[in-house]
């Protein structure tokens, strides 16, 4: 197929997985939602779920796309031949989503750039440019989005370009070195160690239908489950890589930067707090949680003096990376699609999608407390779970048994006597659909 394009190893697309699967979700969501929700009692209900559900939803989505070998549409057609119209709903349903989740992602995205630039002011002796970066106003929000925006069409518009790619393999790593140095810095902290019992000693009291939908809500969004982003890539995917094996160092790697970014944020939160930073309201609510992130680590990088701007600006500088490998993969879903489906150009097309993208977002910025956790709700405790059970469903279910043990086989030659094969495709079937039902019928 000579307009579509593979990963030259399987380092590749681990990495590029990795990278959209590795963001925001990882250093905001996952902190966020364990410090509304108890702090280890959702860390617990988080590794259980990303292992028995969302693991297995991993490598279905990984298959359909290796196996489609095309955009979502042609992909979910491939399974379904004589049934068109399912491609064409859950490809368009995939698609819809990334753009939604892509639309509020570079809000927050906006921020973080934001934060780059404020503690360059502050060094300039400009405070009061410093103070309006990290106040929340309008036009800050739309500013700083459309810059992120910009970034985004700029990489998808080139094609998914070996620049970024080899960016991140030289900046990730960096940033999970910062991590670990910033890690021990903040347990050294007075009050840190409340947050670190908060995260690792469980009150099972926490432990509620609407922590397990959170939970599996954000372990769908932190594996970029659902909308597409990685069965695309896994179209890029080679026919020799062992799909089960590469799924699992993926779901790995993002667990891991998950964990570590909670061992930071959670510990930080009450240094914070002990600095007079309110944390929690009287009635012991999170406050304004959506921010909570943004409010902790600019006062952890105030405690460490003048070392601390030049810290800040490059734990920005990578989380912006971070994120920038995320939203391209969301922004690729469309614009993939509008190429191969609708034959127009990428270059037109990551403008014109990518705009759209941009008012849309603007849209959320102007009615902010209406719209922002409604979109956050529906693509990602909604859309991503139901759209990649779709999925399972239709290979669990439809697609004949001998196929999906071939399109395993090519990779794994093996793989019909290993445990993974005794269980993963009951799983599959029964146990995922299963597990979804009873979490989404107990949030009613
Ligand atoms: N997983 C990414 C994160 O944790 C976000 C992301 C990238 C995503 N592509 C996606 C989320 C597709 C949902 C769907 O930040």
């Amino acid at each position: 197929m000579s307009t579509h394009g593979q990963f030259s190893s399987r380092i590749g697309f681990i990495l590029a997985a990795a990278g959209s699967a590795i963001g925001l979700g990882n250093i905001w969501g996952f902190p966020t939602q364990a410090a509304t929700h108890g702090g280890a009692a959702f860390l617990i209900i988080y590794l259980l779920l990303v292992f028995a559900l969302a693991y297995p939803m991993l490598v279905a989505e990984i298959i359909v796309g290796r196996y489609g070998q095309g955009d979502p549409i042609k992909s979910i057609r491939a399974l379904l031949p004589k049934n068109k119209f399912v491609g064409t709903l859950l490809g368009t349903g995939g698609l819809l989503t990334a753009s939604g989740i892509l639309s509020f992602y570079a809000i927050l995205a906006g921020w973080l750039v934001a934060y780059f630039f404020a503690p360059v002011f502050n060094m300039l002796g400009m405070e009061n440019v410093a103070v309006w970066l990290q106040e929340f106003g309008i036009a800050r929000n739309i500013i700083f989005m459309i810059l992120f925006m910009l970034l985004t069409i700029l990489v998808v518009k080139s094609g998914v370009s070996d620049g970024i790619e080899r960016w991140s393999v030289r900046l990730m790593p960096l940033l999970l070195i910062l991590f670990v140095v910033l890690i021990a810095y903040i347990l050294i902290q007075d009050g840190a160690s409340e947050g670190l019992k908060m995260y690792l000693i469980p009150d099972w009291s926490h432990i509620t239908p609407s922590l397990m939908v959170s939970a599996m809500g954000q372990a769908f969004f932190s594996l970029s489950l659902g909308s597409c982003s990685i069965m695309v890539y896994g179209s890029y995917l080679r026919k020799d890589a062992n799909i089960p094996k590469t799924g699992a160092q993926v779901a790995l790697l993002d667990t891991g930067v998950a964990f570590m970014a909670g061992l930071l944020i959670l510990p930080a939160m009450f240094v914070a707090q002990k600095n007079g930073v309110q944390i929690y309201d009287d009635a012991g609510a999170l406050i304004s949680s959506g921010s909570l992130v943004f409010d902790v680590l600019p006062e952890m990088f105030k405690t460490m003096g003048v070392m601390g701007s030049f810290v800040a600006i490059i734990f920005f500088f990578l989380m912006i990376i971070a994120a920038l490998t995320s939203s391209i993969s969301m922004l690729e879903i469309p614009v993939s699609t509008a190429i191969h489906q609708y034959n127009h150009e990428r270059e037109k097309s990551s403008w014109v999608i990518g705009l759209l993208i941009t008012v849309f977002s603007a849209v959320i910025i102007c009615n902010f407390d209406t719209l922002f956790g409604l979109v956050i709700t529906i693509t990602t405790q909604y859309g991503q779970p139901l759209l990649s059970m779709s999925y399972a469903l239709i290979l669990g279910w439809i697609w004949s048994r001998k196929s999906l043990l071939e399109e395993i086989k090519q990779g794994y030659p093996d793989v019909d006597r290993s445990i993974f094969w005794k269980i993963w495709p009951w799983y599959l079937r029964v146990v995922c659909p299963v597990l979804m039902l009873m979490v989404f019928v107990s949030s009613l």
